[in-house]
Order: C-alpha cells, then structure tokens, then sequence
C-alpha cells in the first residue's frame, strides 16, 4: 500500500513516526501538556502510561492499514508534539490532527506542521481533499488553516454536544482540494495554499 513518508522535514519542524518506543518521551510531553489540552481533546481527561501505549500500537496498526498516519512533531531535535493524517472524512479525504506542548506555542509550529502533513497527503494518490476540524471555540486552532488558506465550508453541531471543558460542541470544517482535482476540467477551482507557512 502507498504510503507517506516515515520522516518529513519542513521548515522548522521535523515529523517522524510514532514508534513502541517512544512511550516514555510521549508520556511525559503529554503529561507535561495536559492542563493545555484538557479543554479540547477529550482523551486528556483520560491520559496515563496504559493510554500511551495503546495509542502507539493503535498508531502501527493505522500506520498499516492506512486508517491513519502518527507523527511526533519534533523541532530542534526535541518532541514537542503529535500529529496525524486521518482517514475517516470519506473516500478521497484526509483529516489533519496536531497538538503542541504549551512551551512551542506561538512560533507557527502548528501551521508548519499541517503544511507538511497537507504535501505528504496529496502526495498519496487518490487524495482530493484535506480538511481541518475544530470546535468553534477553539480559535488557536482555527488559526492554523486559516493561514494555510483553507476555506471554511461547513459548521456543524455535534450531536452528543461538547466533548471537552472548552468546546461549545460545532465543529467547524476548514477544507482545501487537490491542486491536481482542480486542474481537471469537472472540479472545483484551485484553493489558497501558499507554499511554506505565511
Ligand atoms: C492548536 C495549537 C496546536 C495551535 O498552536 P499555535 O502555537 O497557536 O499555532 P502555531 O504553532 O502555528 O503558531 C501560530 C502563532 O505563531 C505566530 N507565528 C510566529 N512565527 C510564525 C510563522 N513562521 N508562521 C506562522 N505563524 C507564526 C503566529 O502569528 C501565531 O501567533 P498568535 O497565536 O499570536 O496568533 C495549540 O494551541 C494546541 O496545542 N492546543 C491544544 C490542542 C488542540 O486544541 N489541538 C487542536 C484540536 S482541533
């Protein structure tokens, strides 16, 4: 099966593949992280060791079956976060996912992040769309692809409501169409993406 690259670099960021062995460095980057995320990612609530691990074997079995691919976010050498290419927005979609520990905010990590995980996305064949998702509340979110020139397309209120402490409970869907699909004569016209991280 195709599949993107183990190692990306861009910019200031290096994503490589989560591996079994990188439980003790996820672990403390999450724990250390926690107060941050709690308010938007449900599994915060949830974090220890046992939930590491069966995230980084999830993340092998995804990894395989192309369900989904997980990356650490490295830069200068050190982890400080997770990211992922997620297939589970239908056929010819990609989710981006990504979080940051609290100490690399604020630098476009985040935004280079999902500029290297949108390349490494349509690289793979039969990719037309990559879409961001985020509760409507979350606005350092919303900034990543909204400087990638994403378009908003959709706010939708989820049924279950918010997830997490911070969420109102609509997600709002950023999305952005294959360069390729927009050069065939039937799709729609070209999105924004500017290369790098603007
Ligand atoms: C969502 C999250 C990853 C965004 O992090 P972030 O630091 O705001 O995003 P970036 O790393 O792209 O940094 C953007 C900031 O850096 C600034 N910046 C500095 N240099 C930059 C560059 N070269 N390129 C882009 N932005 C740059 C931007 O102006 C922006 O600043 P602002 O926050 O004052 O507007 C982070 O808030 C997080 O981990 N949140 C908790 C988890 C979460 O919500 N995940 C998403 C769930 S949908």
């Amino acid at each position: 099966m195709e599949q993107p690259a183990e190692t990306v670099a861009f910019d200031e960021v290096e994503l490589r593949r989560w591996r079994a062995d990188d439980i003790d460095t996820l672990n403390r980057v999450a724990t250390e992280s926690l107060a941050h995320l709690r308010p938007w990612m449900p599994w915060a609530a949830h974090h220890d060791r046992d939930a590491i691990a069966a995230f980084l074997a999830r993340s092998d079995e995804e990894w395989a079956s192309g369900q989904a691919y997980n990356y650490a976010i490295t830069s200068g050498g050190e982890v400080i976060g997770s990211c992922g290419l997620m297939r589970r927005i239908g056929l010819g979609g990609l989710e981006i996912g990504y979080w940051l520990h609290p100490g690399w905010t604020g630098r476009g990590l985040a935004t280079m992040t999902a500029a290297a995980l949108l390349q490494q996305g349509f690289a793979l064949t039969g990719t037309d769309r990559v879409e961001i998702h985020h509760d409507a509340a979350n606005l350092a979110s919303e900034g990543v692809p909204r400087r990638l020139g994403f378009t908003e397309v959709e706010r939708v209120p989820v049924p279950e409501g918010a997830e997490a402490p911070g969420e109102v409970g609509v997600n709002v869907i950023w999305r952005v169409h294959s360069p390729a699909a927009a050069s065939r004569p039937s799709s729609r016209p070209g999105h924004g993406l500017r290369p790098g991280h603007g």
